[in-house]
């Protein structure tokens, strides 16, 4: 019998569900995963285990910043591999100092820490505070509402979710919310303990909402006054994501361009020389383009608070994520990306503006700066199939997966496209068709257009 039935060919067999059970058997069920289990990659393309293909527009959550199997990140952890990988930080190596001094030359005086995810890069923010405000007894961080700022139980502490709290308390002391791009609510909420503040330039996980121009310059003159720290959370919209290094300075562009220009020569000067800076900011995610990496910059006056012995890490800043860093940073200048990131986003914000105009009915609103979006979905869409138990973004996000994208859910009601800084403008309109077509099915009596305004 068992030769008349020979097995099935490879092709049959299902590997998902082989994966699956691997899983669901050895592995802690910390996350809702999708129905994917995923193969291989190239560019901004996915494949799963199945041979389905999938155009990337999550980026693995910010991440893939050169999309997948780029040649150069190859290349750069073969090469570097060859050479060494890790030394520990008791010694020097010139990645560590090289990719430091193109981070500092970015941002402006001061100088880095590396580590090896946003959670610990953020914490190295949290240390730094209490070191700074340590000797007067102020220990305090004001963070704010919707905002993520990592796992870690210092990091669940400072992120403004309860949803993320949840079952986790006692939180570390010393942290405490007030609504995002309320200044007055800030400024109220600072008692003599307050060390420091801490905001993301655009909230990611809380729906993508970028900083006002007058949140940002009133909460330096705020610091200031107050001599607090003025800490920054780039992990998710830094690395060029928004169209310029850091979201602050896409955000403040404007403003510095309109003091320019409307005041007298000397004014002028001191506009452009007066460049936003906050005191300290945490990056990671694009910054390794798919290699863990994570850093803090600290602004010149404070560079030296944390000295010899109050900070450390055996694996950050290893030659390998260094040299991986190093060459993210290197493709990113060569092939423009920050000028694409810019370009592409627009783009694909303007075509998710005309669906929104189109299906008003299933996309509420768009919202974001480059690459960095958000799309917002209407509070009811009558017809979206999936388990009613489950948010409306991740039932949304389902349906954009079976129909070949993938893309993240953030919080109940909104999806985001965070792609690979190397995004192409056809790949973009073949996201939004992709959209279009799902949007079209959840509205009866509203198909597609055959190949909208888009051009
Ligand atoms: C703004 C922000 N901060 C911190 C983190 C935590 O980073 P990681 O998951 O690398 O620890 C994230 C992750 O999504 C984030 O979006």
């Amino acid at each position: 019998m068992k030769d008349l039935v020979p097995s099935p060919p490879p092709i049959v067999h299902n590997q998902f569900e082989t994966i699956r059970e691997l899983f669901t058997k050895h592995v802690i069920p910390s996350y809702g995963r999708f129905e994917i289990a995923l193969s291989h990659g190239a560019g901004s393309y996915l494949f799963d285990v199945n041979g389905k293909r999938y155009l990337d527009l999550g980026g693995g959550i910010a991440v893939c910043s050169l999309g997948h199997a780029h040649p150069a990140i190859t290349e750069a952890l073969v090469e570097q591999s060859r050479k060494v990988v890790h030394t520990s930080n008791f010694y020097y190596h010139e990645p560590q100092g090289r990719l430091a001094q193109a981070l500092v030359n970015l941002l402006g005086p001061g100088k880095c820490f590396f580590a090896n995810s946003g959670a610990e890069a953020n914490e190295g923010l949290f240390k730094l505070a209490r070191k700074f405000g340590h000797d007067e007894g102020r220990f305090e961080i004001i963070t704010t509402a919707n905002s993520f700022h990592g796992r870690t139980l210092a990091g669940i502490a400072a992120t403004g979710q309860e949803k993320i709290k949840k079952g986790f308390e006692p939180m570390v002391p010393g942290f405490r919310q007030v609504p995002y791009n309320d200044l007055a609510a800030m400024r109220a909420a600072i008692s003599p303990a307050t060390a420091a503040i801490l905001i993301e330039g655009v909230q990611g996980e809380g729906g993508v909402t970028p900083a006002t121009p007058e949140y940002l310059l009133g909460l330096r003159r705020l610091c200031d006054e107050k001599k607090l720290l003025l800490l920054m959370d780039g992990v998710q919209c830094g690395h060029f994501r928004t169209g310029r290094f850091q979201s602050f300075q896409r955000i403040l562009e404007g403003v510095q361009r309109a003091a320019a220009e409307h005041t007298s020569p000397k004014n002028c000067q001191q506009a452009a020389g007066s460049t936003f800076l906050p005191d300290g900011l945490s990056m990671a995610k694009s910054l390794g383009g798919g290699f863990p990496m994570g850093a803090f910059w600290v602004r010149a006056p404070y560079a030296d608070l944390l000295g010899a012995g109050t900070h450390g890490t055996t694996f950050g800043g290893s030659p390998l994520a260094c040299a991986v860093g190093l060459k993210v940073m290197e493709v990113i200048e060569r092939e423009k990306l920050e000028a694409n990131a810019r370009a592409v986003g627009e783009f694909l914000r303007s075509g998710l503006q005309q669906l929104a105009e189109r299906y008003a009915n299933v996309i509420h609103a768009v919202r974001g700066l480059g690459l960095m979006v958000g799309v917002e979905l209407a509070p009811e869409i009558p017809g979206l199939p999936g388990d009613p138990g489950k948010a409306p973004a991740v039932r949304f996000t389902n349906l954009l997966h079976a129909a070949g994208v993938l893309v993240i859910p953030a919080g109940g009601q909104i999806i985001r496209l965070l792609p690979a800084l190397n995004l192409r403008r056809s790949e973009a309109e073949e996201g939004l068709s992709i959209l279009e077509s799902v949007a079209a099915r959840l509205s009866p009596g509203r198909p597609a257009a055959a190949n909208s305004s888009r051009g």
